[in-house]
């Protein structure tokens, strides 16, 4: 039987999921579908409990609903308690309801591809303290990159999170500014630059070191004002289309057992993007 898939979210037309998802099922030779379902805040429960019942396999969890449905599941792995968020549910054989998180690793495996490493990116500085910041740290951490400075608007929230994260500091953003040349991976995961909505820079990439590393968690738009500066002061440049990317390969590998083409589908999304 023709299995299927789901992504959950208020809003979801803008989800470029089920495109990606059904396209990778049609590489794979794989007979099921993924489709997007608008559910509010208020429906969660209910919409778990259809989705069990109507016999979907798995689905994808964003936003609103990636902490509050955490209850409504059976079991949650370490990576989603430590993120105290789930963007990815499976069935299980025997209806368990079982929740991860791809995120954070999803980002590790878009900066594996562009060639980082723990040998050679050991200083590291993450520029935000929300949900996104403490699994992209938990997940570069279990990956062996080194110490993690922790930079955030909200001094005690970057504080916070440093004490979860052994061996790493926090920094005020004016710190962090001073600091910049310091690191050779910065990661910034705050909204600021997202859809054009929040324009401006959580802080100015003037400063870091020739040839350091710097990625931006958004992909929409493909170069926020952080990005384009930090590559004018000479700084390797990521987008975020490879994390999104990934954290859906890390998904459909959970859900099917085979990884996806990632390159063709971080080229088809940067053109989709790129040409709007
Ligand atoms: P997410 O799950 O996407 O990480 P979040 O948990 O709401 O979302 O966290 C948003 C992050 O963006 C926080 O680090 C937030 O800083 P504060 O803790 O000070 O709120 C950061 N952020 C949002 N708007 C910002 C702005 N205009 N300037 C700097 N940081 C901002």
């Amino acid at each position: 039987m023709k299995k299927w898939y789901a992504v959950i979210g208020d809003p979801i037309a803008q989800s470029m999921s089920p495109v990606m998802h059904d396209a990778w099922f049609r590489e794979n030779g794989i007979d099921a579908t993924y489709i997007p379902i608008h559910v509010k805040a208020e429906q969660l429960g209910e919409a778990v409990a259809s989705l069990k019942r109507l016999g979907c396999s798995g689905w994808n969890v964003t936003v609103p609903h990636k902490c509050a449905i955490i209850p409504y599941l059976d079991q949650v792995d370490e990576a989603a308690r430590r993120m105290n968020a789930v963007n990815t549910v499976k069935v299980l054989e025997d209806g368990t309801l079982f929740g991860t998180n791809t995120d954070g690793n999803g980002f590790v495996r878009s900066l594996q591809e562009f060639g980082a490493s723990p040998e050679k990116n050991g200083e590291l500085l993450v520029i935000g303290a929300g949900g996104a910041a403490a699994g992209i740290s938990f997940a570069l951490e279990s990956a062996g990159f080194g110490q993690i400075t922790i930079t955030n608007r909200t001094i005690g929230k970057a504080k916070e999170m440093s004490d979860a994260f052994p061996g790493s500091s926090a920094l005020s953003l004016d710190e962090a500014q001073l600091a910049l040349d310091k690191f050779d991976l910065i990661v910034q995961t705050t909204s600021v630059g997202m859809n054009f909505a929040k324009s401006g820079m959580p802080l100015d990439p003037t400063g870091i070191s020739e040839g350091a590393i710097v990625a931006d968690i958004i992909y929409n738009p493909l170069e926020t004002e952080f990005l384009r500066r930090a590559s004018e002061v000479g700084g390797k440049t990521i987008n975020g289309v490879g994390m999104f990317v990934h954290q859906g390969a890390l998904a459909f590998e959970l859900w099917t057992g085979a990884y996806p083409d990632t390159k063709k589908m971080i080229q088809l999304i940067s053109n989709d993007l790129g040409g709007k």
